[in-house]
């Protein structure tokens, strides 16, 4: 592939059939033959290379805000398409593309919320899963993404939230609207289909916050109004606006660390073996997941100087987009990047990104996710794939899951 152009970000994406069926292919050609590449499509310099990524991450003077983009930075200016400028930015953006004093004021307070939540969310998680697996009992084949993948997350959240039971349909389907928000390439129907989810929750979490207010319960709603209350600066806007963050941040992406999770134990009998024979080892399974197949393909942040990486020389408000992916299977950092085996020498992955911006909802996946695996593989100890040659990867750009996922007990 040597004389072949370079891939653009776009063909970064399950757009392109070829990193659609294997995007290494393209991500171990790009790595080796250019790790900081200049993409003048996106206005994007991508980086492919473990050390350098772990670098940009790691930076807490990184920038993430788009208006703090240079011009040709063209990823991050479509994000600013409809938005009006005179509006302060956090209240038209969730954390993950703000920048500080105002993200770290609202990540703070909901860190410190979120963190002790699911500290003691394990029996609920359990309860959720054991609930979700008994409603399978008596079926003989199913599709497992629909079945168990989808709802165990929204449930969990809806749960961490304190939505009512008899409010639970219609929270999973603004929930499930949302996805489109994750596509950047979306067409004005699924904006539109998207919106109305985003203004049905908006309203819900209004309504949410000042029952609250009246009647406190034992959520996550709760536990930001008393904060508030207490003196943690940040107003309904911007609540509403990271309660909304967590759904779209955390919904697909736990579906989707569960299903490439079944399905590459069930690709690997023999790491599959190792779990069943001692599930304690489920935290090193989920992790090599994460490290594996991650959900998310990539994240971005803005030069806050002029700098130096990998050698190439970036200028202060120049963007760059880092492969995830391409990093978790560096050979420089990982042994035979390859094979998944869940036995291998810890080291950590960079799945939930890094530095100031590193994933909020992380502990909480990494929960679902252990309790889901070792639940499943005990209650249908046959389960195997339908057709073990069928992948069915979702079209999604920059994330990296089954469309759906058919399994026989
Ligand atoms: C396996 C599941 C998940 C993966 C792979 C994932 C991945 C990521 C990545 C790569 C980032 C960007 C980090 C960076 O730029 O350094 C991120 C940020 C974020 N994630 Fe997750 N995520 C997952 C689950 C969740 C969950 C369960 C929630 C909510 C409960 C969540 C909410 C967020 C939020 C709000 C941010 C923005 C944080 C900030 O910018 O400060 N994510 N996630």
């Amino acid at each position: 592939m040597d004389d072949a152009p370079l891939p653009s970000l776009l063909q970064l994406t399950p757009l392109n059939e070829v990193y659609k069926a294997d995007p290494h292919q393209v991500l171990d050609d790009l790595r080796a033959r250019c790790p900081v590449h200049h993409d003048a499509m996106s206005g994007n310099f991508v980086l492919s290379r473990y050390a350098d990524v772990r670098q940009v991450v790691s930076d807490l003077d990184m920038l993430r805000d788009p208006t703090n983009a240079e011009e040709g930075a063209l990823l991050q200016r479509r994000f600013l398409g409809n938005v009006d400028p005179n509006l302060p930015r956090s209240s038209v953006s969730s954390i993950l593309t703000l920048d500080d004093p105002d993200h770290a004021r609202i990540r703070r307070p909901l860190a410190q919320a979120l963190y002790a939540r699911v500290a003691k969310f394990r029996p609920e998680v359990e309860r959720i899963v054991g609930e979700t697996l008994d409603a399978l009992e008596g079926e003989a084949e199913f599709d497992l993404m629909d079945r168990f993948c989808v709802p165990i997350p929204i449930d969990v959240i809806a749960s961490i939230l304190g939505v009512d039971h008899d409010r639970l349909g219609e929270f999973r389907e603004w929930s499930e609207g949302l996805i489109q928000g994750l596509n950047p390439f979306r067409n004005a129907d699924q904006t539109a289909a998207m919106e109305a989810a985003g203004d049905s929750l908006a309203r819900y979490f209004t309504e949410s916050l000042a029952d609250r207010r009246r009647a406190p319960k034992d959520d996550l709603i709760t536990d930001m109004v008393r904060l508030q209350a207490e003196g943690a600066a940040l107003n309904d806007d911007e609540l509403r606006i990271n309660l909304i963050a967590l759904l779209v941040g955390g919904n697909l992406t736990t579906t989707d660390l569960i299903g490439n999770g079944v399905r590459l134990l069930l690709l690997n009998p023999a790491e599959l073996a190792k779990l069943k024979a001692d599930p304690s080892i489920i935290n090193a399974v989920v992790e090599e997941v994460l490290r594996y197949e991650p959900p998310v393909d990539i994240t971005g942040r803005i030069a806050h100087s002029d700098m130096e990486i990998g050698g190439c020389p970036v200028k202060a408000r120049q963007a760059m987009t880092v492969s995830l992916r391409a990093a978790n299977r560096d050979p420089e950092v990982y042994d035979d990047p390859h094979a998944f085996n869940v036995s291998r020498k810890h080291k950590p992955h960079v799945a939930f990104g890094g530095g100031a911006h590193i994933c909020i909802g992380a502990p909480l996946a990494r929960l679902e996710a252990q309790v889901a695996l070792v639940r499943l593989f005990e209650r249908f100890p046959d389960l195997a794939l339908a057709d073990p040659a069928a992948a069915e990867w979702r079209t999604l750009p920059f994330f990296r899951g089954l469309e759906r996922l058919d399994v026989t007990v």
